[in-house]
């Protein structure tokens, strides 16, 4: 791909505070751009970071044809920095993008597009352990029209901001509640692709839920709410007995590539795994037969989050007397050592870029 570079006159990175700022908060020196038109991309660009011209009529801010990616770059142990799956993003951001009536890039301009930010500003990419470059590939409907059809131009871009741990207080239990009022996704709508009004649809009750003490929402089913969907943005697992179990993708669920990570190392260590449907009462009913021993969420930002507690219609649950889980810690690190170069790549996640 052919990318014309305007580098940024000076380097924001020297006053950086990388390691105390809240996550997506400072973001680097360089975004890329790259536009569709005429049925095509092009004009691919790196460009200084900031802010956008754009006409307030494009059909975007209108009807919402956007979709996202979020994916890490990875300071190795040897100095290189390395992305994680790149490729499980570029697919689930094709997918996407198909559902949203998007036309996509190829897997070169994706990644090529991810890669020359990385590249271009690598001294942004932190030494410390537990820090990242989150990388935020998007793209949004460009054309300025108020019709509601697909739009027939596009832009995308790829803006990268240090981040740290996702939640203040690093990997420690959260509490959740379900909430009876809101549901995030109903089949056949857009709750398995990564498209911004699932997070709108999912902020009231975040809101509502934090008033109350709590970290997020656990996402009920909307046809019965009964059955676990998602905690807060991330998928969930929990540990039943000796299986480890999460819902199955059915279409309402995300498929978080942390997710497809913590499933394919349970395979290789020899866990026992269920992918089915687990109502919220199975999971009350094993608290109070003391077979339930974990639960936890997967997704990039935060890798593994435990649940300390949920309460669900008045009812609490506590979970491992509120504490990380063995199996959740175990993931946790094993995640986050191929992430760093610290462990062997056995399943090649890592694509080394610098
Ligand atoms: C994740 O990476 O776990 C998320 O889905 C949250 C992200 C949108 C900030």
């Amino acid at each position: 791909m052919n990318i014309t570079v305007t580098k940024s006159p000076a380097s924001r990175r020297a006053q950086a505070n990388l390691e105390n700022a809240a996550f997506g908060e400072v973001f680097s020196d360089h975004m890329f751009q790259m536009e569709f038109r005429n049925g095509g991309w092009r004009e691919a660009k790196l460009l200084p970071f900031g802010p956008l011209p754009m006409l307030p009529s494009i059909s975007a801010l209108h009807y919402g044809q956007i979709v996202f990616e979020g994916l890490k770059a990875f300071r190795q142990q040897s100095g290189a920095v390395a992305l994680f799956r790149p490729e499980k993003f570029y697919e689930r951001f094709a997918r996407s993008c198909r559902r949203l009536a998007i036309p996509s890039m190829s897997r070169e301009q994706f990644i090529g597009a991810v890669t020359s930010v990385v590249r271009e500003d690598e001294g942004w990419v932190p030494q410390k352990r537990g820090h990242s470059l989150y990388l935020r590939p998007f793209v949004f409907a460009s054309e300025s029209f108020l019709g509601v059809r697909a739009s027939r131009e596009y832009t995308f871009m790829v803006i990268a901001s240090p981040v740290g741990n996702y939640y203040k207080e690093g990997v420690k239990p959260v509490r959740l509640t379900t909430s009876a009022d809101y549901i995030r996704a109903a089949k056949g709508g857009l709750g398995d692709v990564k498209t911004p009004a699932n997070y709108a649809a999912s902020l009231l009750a975040a809101e509502e839920a934090r008033d109350e003490g709590f970290a997020q929402v656990i996402w009920l089913d909307a046809a019965e709410h009964r059955y676990l969907e998602e905690a807060g943005a991330m998928n969930i697992f929990c540990v039943i007995g000796g299986e480890l179990v999460t819902p199955p993708l059915e279409g309402t669920i995300l498929p978080g590539v942390t997710r497809d990570s913590v499933l394919a190392l349970a395979k290789a260590w020899g866990l026992k795994i269920a992918e089915r449907r687990i109502a919220i009462d199975e999971l009350f009913d094993a608290g109070e037969k003391g077979t339930l021993r974990e639960v936890f969420g997967s997704g990039t930002a935060a890798v593994i989050s435990p649940v300390g507690e949920i309460r669900h219609r008045g009812e609490t649950l506590s979970v491992n007397g509120g504490n990380i889980g063995p199996l959740a810690q175990r993931f946790y690190d094993a995640i986050t050592a191929i992430q760093y170069g610290e462990a062997e790549d056995a399943f090649a996640w890592m694509e080394k870029v610098v």
